[in-house]
């Protein structure tokens, strides 16, 4: 290396946060100052190493004309310069802080732009040039002088220009590499991808503009009055229209108002007037302290029933536009979702805005973590080293300073599995400081010495129940602060399961005060080939598969059933009526709105059908208050049969984040239970050429296989135990004794054999039994199944019956055959998603429709998906089943076979036949691919069974 080199590119490997930028601020969207957008098409050069290319592409007229494009804000990587790279906590490059490798790619970006005609001249202020976010490091030139580089990815940098400007022709070259000292500081759980992936803009800076700006703005409960204090380094003038606020800056004041809170985010429009520039304020007053052990805000604790949110867009990576983190905050707000933590570092600027508007409380995290010094015992960690501290203070400022306006914003988080070290305590200490009025959160060292709440993540529901207890021991200081489960129920693939039970938890002990699901979207990135893309598909070298892939949305932002189970989990109005069905209990959990904006209306059918239905008038409930509500008489005229009452409460107008009509809760309870089909023999099977009759159907008469019900062609119909394992039954290498994919692979139970003991005609019944096993093992089930008719049905009860030593639960227990075609499905049951034992509390029962397509759940990775449960009687393909027990229904165009094999959605192609399981049970979720197993009680123990379906022929 040549010492010019060293020299151009010492700064990518400096531990200092960079040189040139100025302090930071507070972002707003926009004033009545001048600012210039230089998002677009820049011409763009990728170089494999950070000194591959001298600066001089930087001087004004340089020619760029056959350097490639690409749009910022933009990753080069998803614009088909380079790969994305996946790595959960490894670092992608040897560990040797600061040094990074000398494969380093490296993008310039240049861009030439004109100032606006009515841009202000010199003489009427300077000018900034501000970069939201670029991915790792960037050095940056106006008009070839170097204007300084920067680190700290998701982080604002601003440079003064104003000085260089000119008219016409300015030329911003930016030089971006992927790897830098900063690197080491942000090894968060994602994508690597590098860019420039948040807004360039140019902004006037007036003269005699503030430089910065602190909204103070309480409330007091006590009083209802909330008092406002702007701070400004220029004197102005705070007006806020709507409270007759005329104020200088500087100076409190104190009046009557609506606080602020994510249920009712109230914001009250002002502005700050200084002699240069008029800054609009969205004013919301809220006071956030730590009192009695827990966290309140405007005097009560709130239940924070979060998501921890990633920036994602399949094709955009963390360049996200306003309209996606809308939907974002859409989808959150009508999910009953009521916080979010901005996991792993703060999001794009407006994405705030959008919660204090919307009302989300919102944990504003710093773009910290170091997690792959773990691999070495943390020996090394910048976090614990004072070289470093500055880089970690200038990471707090430029956060704190950034997002200190935004009501929405509670807690500032340190950043995500750092470990512990002086470099922690002093940001938390510099933050105190700064601010005092919000409360300071970080999860990775369990002595809570900088911290303000106690956070953990996955943690078990027994443990949790611990901690509500106060039996959980630990550091003084630790035990008497408010637990927060910063992380928990991993959302990969099929699951979470066991919210429901979290959720009991938070809500029977105080100190709980909720958890952030991990985590809100699922990172796909769009492929042509494979749909979407995760770990390992661009080749990399080091990768961690799909455990990039565990969100509670699909990559394309379509809710997963965990999604829709959680906002059923969360609801915020309970809704539990008596077994007898005179009243229902309503209680209005809110910890801030009255039930005023809620109308709540009741249905009353029979065997699914609506029987009638009507408006409930619920009183208007404050916060925590509940009421028993008198349901109408049942109508006298309802049929016999099974009878359920629906109550909901919908939205009685539209509101910003929903429309009228909206359903935010519901409940459903029994009033009479359902009569069990069955069949009462009649005649018993007939012996034919080759084939047994019974009623509708025929058996082949050597095998006892079902051939035919009615017209209905079934092929294979046999007991099945065996699912495509999903990512919680794979479990995580933390989990040992909970990898049930593996114990299941271990001892065979993919690979079950079939052996035929007897075909029995009797008189009213047709028996045949088997043992079904793997190979290579003593275990088995005695499975016998007896097949009966009433002259248009057919009867099937199977025994299972456990022999040897079962040591671990049933993936699943029921049976499954084949239906040569199908493709409308019709049930009563619950629905209309997917359930499984511990993520049923959404599924409703009814009568709901489908197809077998529109069945499936497209997990990225395809696993065991689509079961309905909770079904009384099913139609498809020409067949009616009803079951006793009720049954979990799942139909696909595929065998489970083909799906265990599958890697991505495009590996599976639709055959022929349709293969439906009918289950008797199945084994919970739980959330272990990075958390607990299911709960004992979710288990599918290997236990004798029986259960009965009852096959007809679709009556036309
Ligand atoms: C946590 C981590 C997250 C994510 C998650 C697993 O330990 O904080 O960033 O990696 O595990 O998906």
């Amino acid at each position: 290396m040549s010492s010019r080199t060293t020299t151009v590119t010492a700064y990518v490997e400096d531990v200092s946060p960079g040189s040139g930028a100025l302090p930071p601020r507070a972002w707003y969207a926009s004033s009545d100052a001048a600012s210039l957008s230089l998002n677009g098409i820049w011409a763009f050069r990728l170089s494999r190493t950070a000194d591959a290319e001298d600066d001089s592409f930087a001087e004004v007229g340089y020619d760029a004309g056959d350097w490639a494009r690409v749009e910022v804000p933009g990753h080069w990587v998803l614009q088909g310069h380079g790969s994305p790279v996946y790595t959960n906590h490894l670092y992608p490059f040897p560990v040797d802080p600061p040094r990074v490798p000398t494969e380093n790619p490296t993008g310039d970006h240049l861009r030439v732009f004109d100032l606006p005609a009515d841009w202000p001249g010199p003489s009427g202020g300077g000018a900034v040039l501000r970069f939201d976010g670029v991915e790792s490091c960037a050095r940056v030139w106006l008009n070839g002088t170097d204007l300084g580089e920067f680190k700290g990815s998701r982080l604002p940098h601003e440079f003064a220009v104003g000085h260089l400007l000119r008219a016409r022709g300015n030329v911003l070259a930016v030089r971006v590499h992927q790897w830098s000292a900063g690197s080491y500081l942000e090894d968060q759980d994602q994508w690597w991808l590098p860019g420039v992936f948040r807004d360039v803009t140019l902004l006037h800076r007036p003269a005699g503009c503030a430089l910065d700006f602190f909204v103070h703005a309480s409330y007091d409960h006590v009083s209802g009055e909330g008092t406002l204090r702007v701070d400004s380094d220029v004197d102005g003038r705070v007006t806020v229209p709507d409270l007759g606020v005329d104020t200088a800056t500087g100076e409190p004041v104190t009046v009557p108002v609506e606080p602020w809170s994510a249920e009712l985010p109230r914001l009250y429009d002002g502005v700050l007037a200084t002699q240069g520039e008029r800054i609009p304020l969205r004013i919301g007053f809220r006071t956030v302290e730590l009192a009695d052990g827990l966290i309140r805000v405007n005097g009560r604790a709130v239940l924070f029933k979060g998501v921890n949110r990633h920036e994602w867009h399949p094709e955009k990576g963390r360049a996200l536009d306003l309209a996606t983190m809308r939907e974002d905050v859409l989808l959150m707000k009508r999910h009953n979702v009521n916080a979010v933590r901005t996991s792993h570092y703060p999001p794009h600027p407006a994405f705030l805005d959008l919660c204090d508007e919307l009302g989300l409380w919102v944990i504003d995290e710093c773009d910290l973590e170091t997690h792959g010094f773990a691999e070495q015992g943390w020996r090394d960690n910048p976090v614990d080293d004072d070289r470093w501290t500055p880089a970690l203070l200038d990471r707090a400022a430029r956060m704190v300073e950034r997002d200190k306006n935004h009501p929405s914003v509670v807690l500032w988080s340190l950043g995500n599995e750092a470990g512990t070290g002086r470099g922690l305590t002093a940001m938390a200490e510099w933050i105190h400081g700064r601010d005092p009025s919000r409360l300071v959160h970080y999860e990775g060292d369990h002595t809570c010495r900088d911290t303000d709440v106690y956070s953990r993540m996955y943690t078990g529901h027994a443990e949790v129940e611990r901690v509500g207890r106060g039996l959980d021991g630990g550091p003084h200081r630790r035990r008497e602060l408010p637990y927060l489960l910063c992380e928990y129920a991993h959302a990969m693939g099929n699951g979470p399961g066991g919210l429901a039970d979290y959720q009991r938890l938070f809500e029977a002990h105080d100190r709980l005060q909720g958890g952030f699901v991990w985590e809100w979207i699922d990172h796909g990135i769009a492929h042509p080939g494979l749909g979407y893309a995760y770990g390992g598909d661009f080749g990399e070298e080091l990768h961690d598969g799909n455990f990039v892939c565990d969100g509670l949305l699909f990559p394309d932002r379509r809710p997963s059933p965990g999604l829709v189970e959680f906002k059923k989990v969360i609801e915020p109005v309970t809704i539990e009526g008596d077994a007898s069905g005179g009243t229902v209990r309503v209680r209005n959990g809110y910890d801030f709105a009255g039930l005023s904006a809620l109308a709540f209306t009741w249905s009353y059918r029979v065997d699914g059908e609506t029987v009638d239905s009507g408006f409930l008038p619920v009183p208007p409930l404050e916060p925590g208050e509940s009421a028993e509500v008198k349901l109408p008489a049942p109508p006298a005229t309802a049929p016999a049969g099974e009878a359920l009452w629906t109550v909901r409460a919908l939205l009685a107008a539209g509101t910003a984040w929903a429309p009228e009509g909206h359903v935010v809760a519901w409940g459903q309870f029994g009033r009479s239970a359902r009569p069990a089909p069955s069949v009462a023999a009649a005649g018993g099977p007939v012996p034919g050429e080759g084939l047994i009759t019974l009623g509708p159907a025929s058996f082949d008469a050597r095998t006892g296989a079902l051939r035919r019900v009615g017209a209905v062609d079934i092929t294979g119909l046999r007991l099945d135990v065996w699912r495509a394992t999903t990512d919680n039954d794979d479990g995580a290498a933390s989990q040992p004794d909970a990898r049930y994919g593996r114990l299941w692979r271990r001892l065979g139970l993919h690979r079950v054999q079939h052996r035929l003991d007897a075909v029995e005609s009797g008189d009213d019944a047709l028996t045949v039994r088997t043992r079904v096993a793997p190979a290579a093992g003593e275990i088995g089930l005695s499975t016998v199944y007896r097949w009966t008719s009433d002259g248009p049905r057919l009867g099937l009860t199977v025994s299972v019956t456990p022999e040897g030593d079962w040591t671990v639960p049933l993936p699943r227990l029921g049976i499954r055959f084949g239906l040569s075609s199908a493709d409308r499905v019709r049930w009563y049951g619950g629905g209309p998603g997917e359930a499984y034992p511990d993520s049923a509390t959404a599924s409703e029962v009814g009568r709901w429709q489908s197809t077998v397509d529109e069945l499936q759940t497209p997990y990225v990775r395809p696993q065991e998906n689509g079961a309905r449960a909770g079904v009384r009687w099913a139609e498809i393909g020409g067949l009616r089943v009803e079951g006793d027990p009720e049954f979990f229904l799942t139909a696909r165009r595929w065998t489970t076979e083909q799906l265990d094999a599958a890697a991505h959605r495009t590996d599976l192609a639709p055959g022929d036949t349709v293969w439906v399981n009918l289950d008797h049970g199945l084994h919970g979720l739980g959330s272990q691919s990075c958390g607990p197993g299911p709960l004992p009680r979710y288990f599918l123990r290997a236990e004798p069974a029986r259960f009965t379906f009852v096959l007809s022929e679709v009556s036309a």
